[in-house]
């Protein structure tokens, strides 16, 4: 442990740090809404039959999510290091550590798809500022106008490169002054656009239909893929799994409650991700267009729908500017896991790690989006650069990655660590069923929901 009056102190790395408690849920509810929210669960509800995967969905965000988040934050937060060094000073001696070096590959791996996706979110922009949706007419002209932009070379490249730009200058500036200022101001105003949206959306005539689709469930559509993508999207919306609340959490004050944050976090990105659900599906179903139009249902659907709704330039222009928000915010979370590993295990200064893992991260970026086109046939066990990273991170590193951190926490670290880091030391009061139940669930139900998971997908 560093001592602030130790004649070293000088020398040392000088730790950085959130400044308030709601600083620190905005950046960690940040780092969770994201592409996940407003571009993958909507298609995964369209293409999973509506409400019934959203109530699956929901149990695995109580159950299984929130442990895993908790367990994360303990390990961080007592440990004030990063991923891998976390485990190191948990554990010395030991290999747990290993889960941490693997948690910022799993970073990298996910920032490279990240922010091609994120660069196409700049692009549409500006098409929704040109009024480009209008122009391309009906949806086979959209769906030829987002195939023929995400294959060609250089404007995908270049869009992909200023997004990671971005993110790098609000990284390069710090926690506190970086990453938690940018947050206080943008989740706010990313909460607010899509509110407005969702009340444009479900004001449309023929809106019930999408409002029922989403509530009302259907078990007879549910099979075992249901729970499985439930849990997988679980995983990636609540960024578990890649040392993402492990990096935050080591910059949370011993004064804060983990509990209450990890549950507000849980909620905030649940609850986001059910208004970009009604800001999504009655629009869908007023237009009568099929939900499960999988992954280009953002960029194919969403824009047929703003060509014909009244007010559809301004609101296309709202979410495209909300799905940029809210991409940025995630992506500095997976950009400092990375930046803060080679800080400290490196010792090298903020600037140039965050240069280094863009270089990276620019390299890795263009094999993804260059194999949306000219790339498509330069396969890895039968997938393109993009479903390699895609399937590499969320089916194995992240389920890998909660895995050990519940394991670690529940049986290496033990009931007292645990309830030492819930009650702050004594100073807030647990109640013992509580405590008994999350102890359950870290220890008992949420790896063995990880592992049947595991084992029906990879078998
Ligand atoms: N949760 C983000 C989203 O929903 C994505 C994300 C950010 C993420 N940080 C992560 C996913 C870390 C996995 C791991 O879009």
């Amino acid at each position: 442990m560093k001592d602030a009056n130790s004649p070293h102190a000088a020398h040392e790395h000088q730790r950085d740090s959130f400044g308030s408690s709601f600083g620190v849920l905005v950046a960690l509810a940040g780092s969770a809404v994201g592409l996940g929210n407003l571009w993958r669960f909507p298609y995964l509800v369209g293409e999973n039959g509506g409400a019934a995967f959203i109530l699956i969905y929901l149990g695995f965000v109580l159950l299984v999510g929130v442990p895993i988040m908790m367990s994360e934050f303990i390990i961080g937060r007592r440990s004030q290091a990063n991923a891998r060094g976390a485990f190191k000073k948990l554990a010395p001696g030991s290999l747990w550590y290993v889960s941490g070096t693997l948690a910022v590959l799993c970073c990298l791996l996910i920032l490279s798809f990240y922010s091609v996706v994120g660069g196409w979110g700049i692009e549409y922009l500006f098409k929704a500022f040109r009024f480009d949706f209008t122009r391309a007419g009906d949806s086979a002209g959209l769906s030829t106008l987002f195939s023929d932009f995400a294959s060609s070379t250089w404007r995908p490249l270049v869009c992909h490169t200023v997004f990671l730009l971005l993110s790098g200058l609000i990284v390069i500036l710090g926690v506190k002054n970086g990453i938690e200022k940018f947050s206080k101001v943008m989740m706010p105003v990313l909460f607010l656009i899509i509110i407005v949206i969702a009340i444009r959306s479900l004001t449309l005539p023929g809106a019930g239909a999408g409002i029922d689709y989403l509530f009302h469930p259907d078990w007879s559509k549910v099979t075992a893929n249901t729970y499985l993508a439930a849990l997988g999207q679980a995983f990636f919306s609540l960024s578990l799994g890649s040392g993402m609340v492990i990096t935050y959490g080591s910059y949370v004050s011993k004064k804060e409650n983990i509990t209450a944050i990890s549950a507000k976090t849980a909620a905030a990105d649940t609850l986001f991700a059910l208004i970009a659900g009604c800001a999504i599906m009655p629009a869908v179903f007023a237009f009568g267009i099929s939900p499960g139009e999988g992954p280009g249902l953002v960029f194919i659907t969403l824009p047929h729908i703003f060509s014909q709704l009244p007010l559809g330039g301004f609101i296309a222009i709202l979410f495209f500017v909300a799905l940029l928000l809210a991409a940025l915010t995630s992506s500095i979370s997976l950009l400092e896991v990375i930046a803060a590993f080679c800080i400290e295990e490196f010792k090298m200064k903020r600037f140039w790690a965050v240069m280094l893992t863009l270089f990276v991260l620019w390299v890795l970026g263009c094999l993804c989006s260059l194999s949306q086109g000219v790339l498509a046939d330069w396969k890895i066990f039968g997938r393109n650069f993009f479903d390699l990273f895609d399937f590499l991170s969320a089916n194995v590193l992240m389920l890998l990655g909660g895995l050990v951190a519940v394991v670690f926490v529940g049986w290496k670290l033990g009931r007292t660590v645990i309830h030492d880091e819930l009650t702050n030391s004594g100073a807030l009061k647990i109640p013992v069923w509580l405590l008994d139940t999350l102890l359950f669930l870290i220890r008992f139900l949420a790896p063995a929901a990880i592992a049947v998971i595991a084992i029906f997908q990879w078998v």
